[in-house]
C-alpha cells in the first residue's frame, strides 16, 4: 500500500529517491486522511467538484482542473525551481550561498517557525468545515473547497520539510500539525485569528480576504529565507495563496453589488428587510477580520523578529527589491506608539521594528482592496465608505492591546468602549441576522439573494456550470 501512496503524491522533490522520506510520509499520510474525514468539509466528501490541482510546478502543469472527490485530491509536494547559486540575501550571512540543509544552530528557531506556519493550514480548513451546507451557490461551493484543499497541501508542504530535514523532532511535529483543533480549549492552534469561528459566508469572505493575506506575507517573508528549501516552499505557496485572497475580495465585492442594487432599487438604507447584507453591518465585520489579523504579525517592537533577520532565516517583504544593506544595523523605522492620550510615530531600530513593517506593507494592501470595494459603491451612485478602523482599535497583541481605541483611532475609555462597541463590532444580533440568510443554494447557475453572481466563472467555465457534481 505504501508504493501507492507515494505515486499518488505529485511531486517534483524525487520522492521515490529517498526511502526514509517515503516511509515517513506513508505513514503520516494515513493519519492526515483520517483529520481530512473527521475535521476536513462535512457532507460533501462523497462529491465530485471542479478542483485545480498543482501536477508539476511550471505553467502549464502547476493548474490542472477536472472533477475529483475531495478525499482523492492529489495532494502534492511541490518547490519552486532552485535558483542558480541563489544565496542568503540579508543579515549576518549575506553573501554566503544559501542553505540546503538546516544550520545545526538555527533548528530549533527554523522548526518553530514552520510549524507556526503549519498549523494555519489545517487550522483554516477546521474553520471552515461547516460553511458547505450553506453554500450561496455550486460556483461558490467549489471556491471553498479549493481553498480547503490547497490549505491540505499547504499542510503537506510543511509536512514536507519537517519530515525531510528535521529528523524525530519534525515527525512529532507533523503528527502534533494533525492533533491540535482550532478553538479547542485544552489543544488549541497556536495563533489567535485561527481558533475564531467562521461561522457563516461573510466572515469566509472576510477571512480570506484578511487572513490569508497575513499568510501572504508572512509566506513572502519566509520566501526570502537562507534556508532555500522553505524559500522554494513558499514561493510555490504563494501563486496558491494568490486564489484564497480572489476568492475573499470578489465575494465581499459581490455581496456589496448586490445590497447597493438592492438599496438603489428600493431607494432605502434598511435593506434587511429585503434580506441583504447593510454596509453598517459589512463594515463591523471588516473591523472585526482586519483588527485579529492585525495580530497574526506580533509585537510592534520584538527582538525574535530581529533575530530572525540577523539569522537570515526570515526577511522583510520582497527583500530582494529594497535598495538598502540588508544588514540594518544601523538603521531605523518609524513606528506608531502611545503618546498622551494619542498616538504619534516614533524611530525605531529597524531590526526590532520587522513586525511592524510587515504589518505596514500588509496595510497598505489592504487598503487598496478596500478601495476597490468602495468603487463598486460609487458606482451604484450610493454616498457610503468603507474604511479600515485604526491599527490600534480592538488589539489583542503587542503596545495597543491594553487600551480601549475607537475606529478612527481616539482613545476612549472602558465605560466608553462597553457603550459604544457594538456600533463598531458585530453583535450578536448582526451575527444572528447574517446567519439567518445562509440557506444553501445548489441549482446550477443559482445566487443566494444576498450576493449578486460573479462576472465570469472558473477556467473559462460559465458561471451556470456544475462546478459541484450532484
Ligand atoms: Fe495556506
Ligand atoms: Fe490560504
Amino acid at each position: 500500500m505504501g508504493i501507492d501512496y507515494i505515486s499518488r503524491i505529485p511531486n517534483n522533490v524525487n520522492l521515490s529517491d529517498n526511502r526514509r522520506l517515503q516511509r515517513a510520509l506513508e505513514e503520516w499520510q494515513p493519519k492526515f486522511l483520517d483529520w481530512w474525514q473527521d475535521m476536513g468539509p462535512t457532507g460533501f466528501q462523497a462529491r465530485e467538484a471542479y478542483l485545480r490541482t498543482a501536477t508539476s510546478v511550471d505553467a502549464q502543469g502547476w493548474a490542472t482542473f477536472g472533477y475529483v472527490k475531495m478525499p482523492d485530491y492529489r495532494w502534492g509536494i511541490f518547490l519552486a525551481e532552485p535558483e542558480a547559486e541563489r544565496k542568503v540575501n540579508f543579515g549576518d550571512h549575506k553573501g554566503e550561498p544559501a542553505w540546503q540543509e538546516v544550520p545545526g544552530e538555527y533548528r530549533g528557531v527554523l522548526r518553530r517557525l514552520i510549524v507556526t506556519q503549519g498549523d494555519t493550514e489545517p487550522a483554516s480548513v477546521e474553520q471552515q468545515r461547516l460553511l458547505g451546507q450553506t453554500c450561496p451557490s455550486l460556483y461558490d461551493l467549489r471556491n471553498l473547497f479549493q481553498v480547503n484543499v490547497e490549505e491540505g497541501r499547504h499542510l503537506w508542504a510543511m509536512v514536507y520539510l519537517l519530515d525531510a530535514y528535521f529528523g524525530r523532532d519534525g515527525r512529532e511535529e507533523a503528527e502534533a500539525l494533525l492533533q491540535r483543533r482550532s478553538g479547542d480549549d485544552d489543544k488549541p492552534r497556536i495563533l489567535g485569528a485561527f481558533n475564531e469561528k467562521t461561522p457563516d459566508w461573510l466572515s469566509f469572505f472576510m477571512f480570506t480576504f484578511f487572513t490569508d493575506r497575513d499568510g501572504k506575507y508572512q509566506l513572502a517573508s519566509l520566501a526570502e529565507s537562507g534556508f532555500d528549501p522553505l524559500s522554494r516552499t513558499c514561493r510555490f505557496m504563494l501563486t496558491e495563496e494568490a486564489h484564497h485572497m480572489f476568492v475573499g475580495e470578489t465575494g465581499i465585492s459581490r455581496v456589496i453589488q448586490r445590497t447597493c442594487d438592492v438599496m438603489r432599487d428600493f431607494k432605502t438604507d434598511d435593506v434587511r428587510k429585503h434580506g441583504v447584507i447593510d454596509l453598517p453591518t459589512l463594515q463591523k465585520y471588516l473591523n472585526f477580520h482586519f483588527s485579529v489579523s492585525l495580530d497574526l504579525f506580533g509585537s510592534e517592537i520584538s527582538t525574535n523578529a530581529a533575530n530572525y533577520y540577523t539569522m537570515g532565516i526570515k526577511g522583510r517583504y520582497e527583500e530582494a527589491r529594497i535598495g538598502d544593506d540588508h544588514k540594518l544595523t544601523d538603521a531605523s523605522y518609524k513606528v506608531l506608539e502611545l503618546h498622551g492620550d494619542g498616538f504619534r510615530e516614533k524611530e525605531e531600530a529597524a531590526l526590532i521594528s520587522l513586525n511592524e513593517r510587515l504589518r505596514d506593507d500588509y496595510v497598505a494592501d489592504c487598503a487598496r482592496g478596500v478601495m476597490r470595494w468602495n468603487q463598486v459603491i460609487k458606482r451604484a451612485g450610493i454616498d457610503f465608505e468603507l474604511k479600515l478602523p485604526h491599527r490600534a482599535f480592538h488589539r489583542q497583541i503587542g503596545q495597543f492591546s491594553e487600551l480601549r481605541v475607537d475606529p478612527q483611532g481616539r482613545v476612549i475609555s472602558q465605560a466608553d468602549w462597553d457603550a459604544r462597541h457594538h456600533a463598531w463590532l458585530p453583535t450578536e444580533e448582526d451575527r444572528l441576522y447574517v446567519i439567518s440568510l445562509m440557506r444553501p443554494v445548489t441549482e446550477i447557475g443559482k445566487f443566494a439573494n444576498w450576493i449578486a453572481p460573479p462576472q465570469r466563472g472558473i477556467n473559462n467555465m460559465p458561471v451556470d456550470f456544475e462546478y459541484v457534481r450532484a
